[in-house]
């Protein structure tokens, strides 16, 4: 049987309560280290307009980009399912624009597209299905709508979120989402969503009780400059790059690299 991990496979997760592990990576080397590493599935999250490109928000990555780095992290034919991340106005705009924007990642090479937002963009999510290409749903904190949310904040705590969660949920699913982010939600919240629905639950910052977890790859190295609360921190990268870095910089003030092993 083939290893690589297919919609089908993940959905049989949750089933079988195997937990989901996905991460996000955007370019060759990472997406290559993640899918050793053994993870379900590689998000290329839109997340890499600040983690990667030093932008302030994910509102100014282009849909050009995005593709781009879809395509690098697909050249590496990784066992996991790689989901293209679609960016703020690729898909708002109607059933159309969705299917043409999800069109270029599958082309790149991703298998499944993920896009922000509930009840208000069924229609997009249908339209996309029917094309053939699987959707991952995301909803609770939509970083795209930080400015009408008012900043990256917990959301459910109002009982008028709470309801409007539970809508965002069902709706999702039933437009046919094989799966749906909920990121930065109450984590009881969040159990009882993973409860009511069929299709798996994939968490950040939403507590222990999801059908799975994902994390921005930057924050679990070390590498972003702002983490969020809920990330959690493996190893510190970026003082190792700047040490291995900086003893490089000795070595050649100095005179001490290139030895001559290194011209022979
Ligand atoms: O862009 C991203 O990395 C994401 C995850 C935080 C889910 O959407």
């Amino acid at each position: 049987m083939s290893e690589k991990v297919t919609v089908k496979k993940i959905l049989k997760k949750k089933e079988q309560k195997e937990k989901i592990a996905m991460i996000t990576a955007y370019d060759a080397p990472f997406a290559r280290a993640a899918d050793e590493a053994g993870v379900d599935s590689i998000l290329v999250g839109d997340s890499m307009a600040m983690v990667v490109l030093g932008m302030e928000n994910t509102l100014s990555i282009t849909l050009e980009e995005m593709v781009e780095h879809t395509r690098a992290v697909a050249r590496v034919r990784p066992k996991a399912l790689v989901i293209g991340d679609m960016p703020f106005m690729s898909y708002e705009t109607g059933p159309i624009k969705a299917m043409e924007s999800a069109s270029l990642f599958v082309k790149a090479g991703a298998d499944a597209v993920k896009l922000e937002g509930g009840e208000e963009v069924v229609d997009q999510i249908k339209a996309i299905i029917k094309v053939g290409i699987p959707v991952m749903g995301h909803i609770g904190l939509t970083p795209q709508r930080f400015l009408k949310l008012g900043g990256y904040r917990m959301v459910g705590k109002k009982k008028e979120e709470e309801e409007q969660l539970y809508r965002d949920a069902e709706a999702v699913q039933e437009a046919g989402a094989f799966a749906v982010v909920l990121e930065f939600v109450l984590a009881d919240l969040a159990k009882k969503i993973t409860e009511k629905l069929s299709i798996p639950t994939i968490c950040i910052g939403a507590g222990p009780y999801c059908d799975g977890q994902v994390l921005v790859l930057h924050d679990v190295l070390g590498l972003s400059q702002q983490s969020p609360p809920f990330a959690k921190k493996y190893v510190d990268l970026f003082s190792i790059a700047r040490e291995a870095i900086s003893k490089y910089v000795k070595e050649v003030k100095s005179g001490e690299f290139p030895t001559q092993e290194y011209y022979k």
